[in-house]
């Protein structure tokens, strides 16, 4: 009699599950993802989120374009799309998104940002860039600050030096690190990281408010001024810093370099911060960030972010919702922004298991957006379309390449390619 009653249990159960099984199946579809996300830290970051859609049932493909900074994953998407065959999900941020939005082939997420109450737990600056005419067509999955400077700890004990907090006392450091055998900064010799470098050095020099008017509002008067050519000597001087094989560096092997105490500092957003911590590294301990000379007061934020285009597939519609509805999970926003290096963007996640370096981002996050100095980063794409970043960005490429070109013939170049097309 009691084997009976198991055994028909048992056969209950099974059936429950087999119907959960196919139901599950009838959900799970794929999403192709593109994104740019391929240095030691970044790949294991995008593992997370792959595993979690992986426990919905959903597949990823993966389509991962190297090169950071994510030029070339911007080209091949372009393609994609002209080809009429745009992946499910891309790695699409700032200003882009509207555009992409405009050509009205993007999905709408309102569904899942409602469940999730994404207006309430998202900063307004950061749910605006999401929308387009109103509607959510991209999910955000972290903030990164980008003006740090990441210094290896023993090249600054062995300088006897405290971490500079001006221009002044960062040449003298960098001085003391070249009397000791160190190379001062690393620096990846490409056009992107260049531009990274140089809104640091342009916030330090001008302030945030001078920051905004030269690359938010493009304004001629700041783009050609004293206090653009002061920002421009200060790059250049830091350049004489630099070892001669920086050129096409990539930025996580100059990040290496300061791992390894080769280098003892480097310029970069807190990405770089993911590449410490993947070698095993401790803030405090092992290395130390601090903001870039002259920014401890303000905050040049870079939120990366994901746009779904439309598709015509169910399934594969199924499968964009769960991405977008797990990368603004409380658990996801936790595991991925831990390796990371940035904070988590949506309210209710908490923050004691992340490292000093993210509590002081996220202080400052939220104190300066309260005083105005929260700015978007120029070099990752927040504050002008592609092609006016692009433009700039090589102007100040060729600025730090070529030492006969004056601050003048830049800043002239700079008024020039950021004028708006008739
Ligand atoms: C992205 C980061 C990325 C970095 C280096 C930035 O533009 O926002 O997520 O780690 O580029 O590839």
């Amino acid at each position: 009699m009691e084997t009976r009653r198991r055994r028909r249990a048992v056969r209950l159960l099974t059936a429950a599950a087999l119907l959960w099984a196919a139901s599950f199946a009838a959900h799970a579809g794929e999403v192709e993802v593109l994104h740019w996300w391929t240095s030691g830290s970044e790949s294991r970051s995008v593992l997370e989120l792959k595993r979690l859609l992986a426990t919905q049932g959903h597949t990823w493909r993966d389509f991962a374009v190297v090169g950071g900074g994510g030029d070339s994953a911007m080209a091949v998407l372009r393609s994609r799309v002209l080809a009429g065959n745009p992946p499910s999900a891309a790695q699409i941020k700032g200003p882009a998104i509207q555009e992409w939005g405009r050509l009205n082939v993007l999905a709408d997420l309102d569904d899942v940002a409602a469940a999730q109450k994404w207006d309430a737990r998202l900063p307004a600056v950061v749910a605006s860039v999401m929308k387009v005419h109103g509607r959510y067509v991209a999910v955000p999955v972290n903030v990164h600050r980008v003006n740090w400077l990441w210094i290896n700890r023993e090249a600054l004990r062995r300088t006897g030096a405290r971490a500079p907090t001006t221009w002044e006392e960062f040449f003298a450091l960098a001085d003391k690190m070249r009397h000791a055998g160190i190379v001062p900064v690393a620096h990846g010799g490409q056009s992107w990281q260049e531009f990274t470098t140089f809104e640091s050095v342009v916030l330090g020099v001008g302030g945030a408010d001078f920051y905004r008017r030269a690359f938010v509002d493009l304004d001629p008067a700041a783009l050609r001024s004293e206090t653009m050519t002061r920002s421009l000597q200060t790059f250049r001087r830091i350049k004489d810093y630099t070892d001669p094989r920086a050129p096409g560096r990539d930025w996580n092997v100059a990040t290496a370099m300061v791992i390894k105490g080769e280098a003892g500092m480097q310029f970069m957003g807190d990405w770089a911060k993911g590449e410490f911590l993947a070698a095993g590294q401790q803030p405090g301990r092992d290395f130390i960030c601090v903001s870039s000379p002259g920014t401890s007061r303000a905050f040049i934020f870079n939120v990366d972010s994901f746009a779904m285009f439309r598709l015509k597939d169910p399934a594969a519609t199924r499968a964009q919702k769960a991405l977008a509805l797990t990368i603004m999970q409380p658990e996801f926003q936790e595991s991925f922004n831990l390796s990371k290096g940035s904070i988590p963007v949506g309210s209710g996640v908490r923050l004691d298991r992340f490292d000093l370096c993210a509590q002081e981002s996220s202080a400052y996050f939220t104190a300066t957006a309260m005083v105005n100095t929260l700015v978007p980063s120029i070099a990752h794409l927040m504050a002008q379309p592609a092609p006016i970043e692009h433009a700039m960005r090589e102007v100040v490429a060729a600025y730090w390449n070529n030492d006969r070109m004056t601050p003048d013939e830049a800043m002239t170049r700079l008024v020039k390619v950021s004028r708006p097309r008739p």
